[in-house]
């Protein structure tokens, strides 16, 4: 048996697999993110570790038997936080999550130093972990003095687990401190954020055995003494490895509160200034890119607070899929990330008639999402992947209308799973499962069965292609107004 654990922004999953990696029971625990002041996104380590202990014992109640069999154990992550331990491993502040915009201006800083893209393979985002630490050299020079680790998420877990100081490729890709070509800390990023090597863990692959949890947080917790802690990695890679986009163009779109494209890559082609994401995957020698868009079902989820109807009734409101009018939506009520990189524009409607009612409301939304996750299909395709199909996830897929209209915008095939997403849960199994066995991650890591397939509306092709063109358009004009 194995376990996978995501640590998730709200809460955290366990799931219990069997050797095959088929899902036997899951536990989840939550917690809340503080935020002390506009803009600062903050996380206490221990609330995680209380919420590890609850979801394990959950598992533990409902099948012991299977709990008594663990063999490995393996993590995903919420990407970018920082977690600073001082020289005993005591946390020294709260973690700085991957939403927290106070380090905007340390990381503008960072991100035109010299070689910082070309080595990173990305922007330096003002939520990445580098800028964070320039912050409290600033703000916090006591603290930062103090400094003898800076931890990922999820690598917290494994260190109270083990006691061992690691991370994987993935999640470091995601620090600014990664050389993502050559999959090693950069020693020139290191240095231009003020941090030195001795305070990076060590770098494994997300298949990697990291250390076997100690004895006295196995009798704790009732795992058998014996088991194995594999790094794991990054969510968004671990989702990967949950429904195999591990190669060149197998990619997935999410409409999750975030939307995300993603595809697998076989080769390292970064192409920062497209504001693609261009990370190392959570399995060795492989890379993957994606676009993200900071606020998809959270668009309608707004919509459906200001109306007052849920987004199941704005969804069906909507009606059928028809070709888009002059009424549109842009959906960048947080920032933007890909393409724009900006975090201070803020979203739109345009084309307001008086005639239109909720439901024309909520097609503009839902087209608006489909439309900024054109955009990330492009900027991938600007860096030369090609992506002619891809897995449609996310709670937001659950709706037809949606679906069809992504579909379309997009112009690609999309295939629906056939059930429930365990998701990046599922994918730090498979990463238990590989660390502990040997087994090749493609033999592991296969897409799930495939429940429906919905194609882009071929009368509908042209209309949406000229409302893509115009949605486009739209951003420089919507910054203008700001
Ligand atoms: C990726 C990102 C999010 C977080 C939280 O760059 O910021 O996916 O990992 O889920």
């Amino acid at each position: 048996m194995y376990i996978g654990i995501d640590l998730g922004t709200s809460g955290l999953r366990a799931l219990l697999v069997d050797g095959q990696g088929a899902p036997v029971s899951s536990a989840t625990s939550e917690y809340d993110v503080s935020h002390p002041k506009p803009g600062w996104s903050e996380q206490d380590p221990n609330h995680w570790t209380t919420a590890l202990d609850a979801a394990l014992s959950a598992l533990r109640s409902d099948n012991p038997s299977a709990f008594g069999r663990v063999a490995g154990i393996s993590f995903s992550g919420h990407m970018h936080g920082a977690v600073t331990l001082d020289h005993i491993g005591s946390v020294l502040r709260p973690c700085i999550l991957w939403n927290d915009t106070r380090s905007h201006v340390e990381a503008a800083q960072m991100d035109s130093a010299p070689g910082a893209r070309e080595i990173s393979g990305n922007i330096v985002f003002p939520g990445f972990t580098a800028p964070k630490l320039m912050w409290m050299a600033h703000h916090e020079p006591d603290l930062f003095e103090q400094i003898a680790t800076v931890m990922l998420p999820k690598d917290y877990l494994t260190f109270w687990l083990t006691g061992r100081r690691v991370s994987d490729m993935s999640d470091a890709a995601g620090s600014a401190w990664l050389d993502v070509t050559q999959r090693g800390w950069s020693g020139d990023l290191l240095a231009a954020s003020g941090m030195r090597a001795d305070q990076m863990p060590e770098l494994l692959e997300g298949t990697d055995f990291a250390a076997k949890i100690t004895p006295s947080r196995a009798s704790e917790l009732g795992l058998p003494a014996d088991v194995r802690v594999i790094a794991g990695g990054a969510d968004n890679a671990v989702a990967a490895c949950g429904v195999g986009a591990l190669s060149e163009g197998q990619a997935f779109v999410s409409l999750g509160t975030s939307g995300v494209l993603l595809s697998g890559r076989d080769r390292c082609a970064p192409a920062p200034a497209s504001a693609v994401h261009t990370f190392c995957h959570a399995v060795p020698g492989r890379w993957y890119q994606m676009g993200v868009t900071l606020a998809a079902t959270d668009s309608l989820n707004w919509l459906s607070k200001v109306t007052g109807q849920t987004p199941e009734a704005l969804s069906s409101a909507a009606g059928h899929i028809q070709a888009p009018s002059d009424l549109r939506f842009y959906p960048y009520l947080s920032g933007e990330r890909t393409p724009h990189n900006d975090s201070t524009i803020r979203g739109g409607f345009s084309g307001i008639d008086i005639a239109h009612g909720a439901g024309d409301l909520a097609r503009a939304v839902m087209e608006g999402v489909a439309f900024n996750l054109r955009d990330s299909l492009e900027a991938m395709r600007s860096t030369g992947l090609q992506i002619e199909t891809a897995l449609a996830i996310g709670g937001g897929t659950r709706s037809q209308l949606w679906t069809e209209m992504l579909a379309t915008a997009l112009d690609l095939p999309l295939e629906r799973p056939v059930q429930g997403d365990f998701g990046a849960a599922l994918g730090a199994a498979r990463l238990a499962i590989c660390g502990v066995t040997g087994a090749a991650p493609q033999d592991i890591m296969q897409p799930p069965p495939v429940a429906d397939v919905i194609e882009p509306n071929p009368s509908l092709r042209g209309a949406y292609e000229d409302a893509y063109a115009a949605f486009h358009a739209g951003y420089p004009k919507l910054k203008a107004l700001q």
